[in-house]
């Protein structure tokens, strides 16, 4: 599958500041930017940071970032998934994964995280891919929200399904693992039936028919 990235922005008004949205960013224009101490729900700041320089230059990844001036408060990614997760089985070229999104605590509830979703679905390539996202409550940051797990699975769901993504069922474990814990998908236009009756097959693995 040759990969297509088409470049987007727009710029959103919270308190006064301007914040760009913009992406897929190029590993360049990343590099040249500063990042939020703050963006630290999955790694710490720096290596979060690298790990987005690296997404950004891989074939498939995109990396949409919101930032103040050149500085990064938040960013949503995609990619591949993890070749240990059954998302990776017989490698369909056609299923990305949104890895993460976090906007930093400073910048939350001003709409910035559904207009980086929304924004990253005007490049019309994306609707070549089925894109998944596993939520797992072990990734969410209840502290600072202050909501409790069914909350938060509400908040995410809303966020994602602004931009077209829509909760499947599945029988991986993970997901089973506990039940706030959801699968959503956001299918593009252009898959065909096959291509979804693949993604079938990997959301329920080993299962029996009677
Ligand atoms: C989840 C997260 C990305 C949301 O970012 P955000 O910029 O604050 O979200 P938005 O302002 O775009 O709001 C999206 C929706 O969530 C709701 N929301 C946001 N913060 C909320 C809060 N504290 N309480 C209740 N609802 C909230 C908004 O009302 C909106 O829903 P609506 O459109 O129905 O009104 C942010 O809280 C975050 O970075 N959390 C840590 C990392 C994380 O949990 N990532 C998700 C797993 S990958």
């Amino acid at each position: 599958m040759q990969h297509q990235k088409t470049y987007h922005q727009e710029i959103i008004y919270l308190n006064d500041k301007e914040i760009i949205i913009e992406g897929p960013a190029s590993p360049d224009a990343l590099a040249s930017y500063t990042f939020d101490e703050g963006l630290d729900a999955f790694r710490l700041p720096k290596e979060q940071y690298a790990a987005l320089l690296e997404i950004s230059d891989l074939e498939e990844g995109r990396v949409i970032v919101a930032r103040n001036g050149t500085h990064i408060v938040g960013y949503v990614t995609y990619h591949y998934p993890d070749p240990l997760e059954r998302w990776s089985d017989n490698n369909l070229p056609y299923l990305l994964e949104l890895g993460a999104v976090e906007i930093a605590l400073d910048y939350r509830s001003g709409g910035i995280a559904k207009k980086l979703i929304q924004l990253s679905m005007e490049d019309s390539f994306v609707e070549n891919y089925i894109i998944i996202t596993t939520e797992y409550y072990w990734h969410w940051d209840l502290k600072n929200t202050e909501l409790d797990v069914y909350e938060y699975k509400d908040l995410m769901i809303r966020l994602m399904a602004s931009a077209g993504f829509e909760v499947f069922q599945t029988n991986d474990p993970e997901i089973s693992a506990h039940p706030a814990n959801t699968l959503m998908a956001r299918v593009g236009k252009n898959i065909k039936r096959d291509q979804m009756m693949e993604f079938d097959k990997i959301r329920f693995k080993n299962r029996f028919f009677f």
